[in-house]
């Protein structure tokens, strides 16, 4: 399956997409994790990067794209994949179009995320994040690690992101609105969006996801 996953920061798209992605064992694709991992490699990429994210903007398309048509060539994406965070404006949702035509391949859903804002905005304040991976998602009070500060998956220190101090985050919802949402209506068109209410735990919204997604296709 060719999956994207859309919704509001902290919406918990990461967190859904590490178990979407092994139930429909398809790689997850996340264009923020790719950023960051260059971040801290200190790789060219992750300083042009760098700064439009602590400043909660979009990194421009022309770094963007070509990063992502990179990682969805690898050999382990060539029958299906789970986008999370790309497209994020309608220009790379066009990008993603010319790319998968000239694959002869299209997407099959495009699973959005719906969580008021109020309910973001504590997942975001809580979160806490691996240094050495940051697919590695906890919560301080939604989804504790064992041990205070340590990632249960790879023994890595945790941490506050950068870009979630609360201007930014104000500003990546600003943005999400503007230059994302639109993708919802360019995608609604071409008869791919499956909504669903991501409140709830964890699993739970898991399963509505597999259940949308099985019902859709
Ligand atoms: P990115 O990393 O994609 O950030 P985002 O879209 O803002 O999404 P988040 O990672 O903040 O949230 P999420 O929805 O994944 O939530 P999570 O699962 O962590 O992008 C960062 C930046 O990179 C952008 O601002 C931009 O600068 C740049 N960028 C990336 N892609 C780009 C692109 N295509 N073009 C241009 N620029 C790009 O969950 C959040 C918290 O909630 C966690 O603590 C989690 O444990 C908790 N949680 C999750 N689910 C639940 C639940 N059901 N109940 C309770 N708690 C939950
Ligand atoms: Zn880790």
């Amino acid at each position: 399956m060719r999956i994207v996953l859309v919704g509001p920061p902290g919406a918990g798209k990461g967190t859904q997409a590490a178990f979407l992605a092994k139930n429909l064992s398809i790689p997850h694709i996340s264009t923020g994790d790719l950023f960051r991992a260059n971040i801290s490699q200190g790789t060219e990429l992750g300083k042009q990067a760098k700064a439009f994210m602590d400043a909660g903007n979009l990194v421009p398309d022309e770094v963007t794209i070509g990063m992502a048509k990179d990682r969805m060539a690898q050999s382990d994406a060539e029958n299906g994949f789970l986008l999370d965070g790309f497209p994020r404006n309608v220009s790379q949702a066009e990008a993603l179009d010319v790319a998968l035509k000239a694959d002869d391949v299209k997407l099959d859903a495009v699973l959005d995320l719906e969580v008021p804002e109020d309910e973001v905005v504590k997942r975001i304040a809580g979160r806490r994040i691996c240094r050495k991976d940051s697919s590695h998602v906890f919560h301080v009070t939604y989804s504790k690690p064992k041990t205070e500060g340590v990632c249960d998956v790879c023994g890595g220190e945790l941490y506050q992101r950068e870009d979630d101090s609360e201007d930014t985050v104000r500003k990546r919802l600003e943005v999400y609105h503007t230059q994302t949402e639109p993708i919802i209506d360019y995608y609604r068109t071409q008869g791919l969006v499956v909504t669903i209410s991501a409140l709830g735990k964890v699993d739970e919204v898991t399963k509505r996801a597999m259940d949308a997604l099985k019902g859709d296709k």
